[in-house]
């Protein structure tokens, strides 16, 4: 069976390259991984007093990850940091303790921007936080993608054929991952 990839998109924008990105990842990699997009927009301010009784949007992007054999952001870099999304995301992801969702799960990072280092920043700050609540992070391939508006077409294709080829490694190292710590087989262990 495919493996399930909860991929969080750190901006709502209509428009977002981040989010177009994220598309042509999925088709990119369709044969091996399903990607289920996960809406992070609709989450409150993370709020401790709030953690015993967390709202449904809360409830729902727990649920979405703990179902998943993978989580993968895809992030843009806003003043060389995480969008305060993904990292309000995390946070609740936390809580109340004892209901990690984070912990032991295979998590990748990427991200575009038009910038040259193609928000290498956001990511590494990304992973170090991922890291800190007990997600197994994907090192390599480091996807640092530097946006380039014919690189996606309409379609949801990358019209480059070098990246395309190497888009495709990363996403089978993903899926080789995600298979071997998929969620299925801990339940077939448990
Ligand atoms: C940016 N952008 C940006 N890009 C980058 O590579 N490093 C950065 O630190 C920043 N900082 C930054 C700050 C602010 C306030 C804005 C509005 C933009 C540019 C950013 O990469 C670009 O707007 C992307 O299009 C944002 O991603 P989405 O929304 O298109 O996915």
């Amino acid at each position: 069976p495919k493996s399930k990839v909860a991929v969080f998109v750190g901006s709502s924008r209509p428009g977002s390259i981040n989010r177009k990105f994220a598309k042509a990842l999925g088709k990119l990699g369709a044969a091996k991984l399903d990607f289920q997009l996960v809406e992070v927009d609709d989450l409150p301010f993370f709020d401790p007093e709030r953690e015993n009784n967390v709202p449904a949007s809360v409830q729902r992007m727990k649920e979405a990850v703990a179902a998943s054999d993978a989580v993968l952001f895809v992030t843009p870099e806003y003043n060389r940091g995480v969008p305060a999304v993904l990292k309000n995301a995390l946070d609740w992801g936390t809580r109340p303790w004892g209901t990690n969702v984070w912990d032991g799960k295979l998590a990748s990072v990427t991200g575009t921007s038009p910038g040259v280092i193609g928000t290498a920043v956001a990511q590494h700050q990304m992973r170090t936080m991922l890291t800190a609540v007990g997600a197994l992070v994907l090192g390599q391939p480091e996807v640092y993608l530097a946006y380039k508006p014919e690189l996606i077409d309409e379609d949801g294709n990358i019209t480059d054929e070098q990246t395309a080829t190497f888009l495709q490694s990363y996403l089978d190292k993903l899926a080789l991952f995600a298979g071997r710590l998929s969620v299925r087989d801990a339940q077939r262990q448990t």
